[in-house]
């Protein structure tokens, strides 16, 4: 089975080709990071025209490359939600039109469950699992017994992990998205140069607050002399990312401890941080669990992952109309 997968939940245009035979036959990520980067953040009725202006030429590209006619495959899977309004329905409506001409089954994906199975793209997961999501919107723990099955065990009381290393980034005066960049100054920085709050460290929820971080660098970073000197960044970056790294891991062997699974895994742009990665390895080997980190390119937002989750969805008989809607919250429910 050939998948064409599409891509447009935020600020990156992706489509990608599975080929249940053979993997990933293609992944192609056009990133509009120099178009935000000006305004510190995504804006979204710029991020739908270059989507608008982007996809199409990538699909052509990708069946170019690949020496394919839309007739040669049997589906197509987009995402269909959580994300930007306008930027989801440029892809949905091209994914419905591609469909439409060539009489292919269109799936809808939620955008999480497309992280979630990234894991897949690596090796076969181990199930069941507890699964962090950490990306620029999520911050959730998510109980996995298989394929199709999502138990959400909780999540973020106010800012995601993402948005927490982005919010920071921009006081350090780093460029956007700000995640990459204080992974790469975190590696230079010298710890206990400053303290950043745990909160809710006693709570036995699985909760996370990422709010009073902000501020907190905010009140640092106000007394520091200017311009900053990139010791000090590099120390702030440090001390910043142990506090949500320190967050992220406590919850989420927590909630492993709960659910007695076997295997943990992370899923979303923040699993790229190479401290979590470090962390998360090291923590689930002391506890006899399998670790295995997602591959970089299939951390941050693709559309390899839409095509391997729409994979599942028709492999195990479900596709959408074409009257499907896109939306831009909801939460990650079951399907099988
Ligand atoms: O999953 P994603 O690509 O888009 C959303 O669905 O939100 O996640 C983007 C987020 C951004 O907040 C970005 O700063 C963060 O992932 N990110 C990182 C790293 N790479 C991306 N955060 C920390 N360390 C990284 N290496
Ligand atoms: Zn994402």
């Amino acid at each position: 089975m050939r998948i064409l997968g599409i891509e447009t939940s935020c600020d990156d245009t992706s489509v990608a080709l599975y080929d249940s035979e053979r993997g990933v036959a293609e992944n192609l990520v056009s990133s509009q990071v120099d178009l935000h980067d000006h305004f510190g953040g995504v804006v979204p009725e710029l991020a739908s025209r270059a989507h608008l202006v982007n996809l199409l030429p990538l699909v052509d590209y990708l069946l170019e490359r690949q020496q394919l006619k839309l007739r040669d495959l049997d589906g197509v899977a987009v995402t269909a939600g959580p994300g930007l309004i306008g930027a989801l329905l440029v892809g949905l409506s091209t994914g419905k039109a591609l469909c439409a001409a060539a009489g292919l089954p269109l799936v809808g994906v939620h955008h999480i469950e497309g992280h979630i199975l990234a894991n897949a793209l690596t090796a076969d997961m181990v199930l069941p699992a507890v699964v962090l999501v950490v990306s620029g919107g999520h911050t959730e723990v998510v109980f996995m017994p298989e394929v199709g099955r999502y138990e959400l065990m909780g999540g973020t009381l106010d800012d995601a992990a993402g948005e927490a290393f982005d919010k920071t980034a921009k006081l350090l005066g780093l460029p956007y998205p700000g995640g990459p960049h204080i992974d790469r100054m975190a590696r230079r920085g010298r710890p206990g140069q400053f303290d950043f709050p745990r909160p809710l460290h006693k709570d036995p929820r699985i909760v996370f607050s990422f709010s009073g971080l902000k501020t907190a660098v905010r009140v640092v970073v106000d007394e520091l002399p200017r311009p900053l000197d990139e010791q000090t960044v590099a120390d702030v970056s440090y001390e910043v990312q142990e506090a949500i790294v320190d967050s992220l891991c406590q919850r989420l062997f927590q909630a492993a401890r709960r659910k007695h699974v076997p295997a943990v895994y992370l899923a979303g742009g923040v699993s790229a941080n190479g401290r979590l990665r470090e962390r998360v390895a090291a923590e689930a080997q002391k506890r006899n669990l399998h670790f295995l980190p997602p591959e970089p390119v299939y951390c941050t937002d693709n559309a390899a992952m839409i095509a391997y989750a729409g994979w599942c969805h028709f492999a195990a008989g479900r596709a959408d109309g074409l009257d499907l809607d896109s939306f831009p919250r909801q939460p990650l429910t079951s399907w099988r």
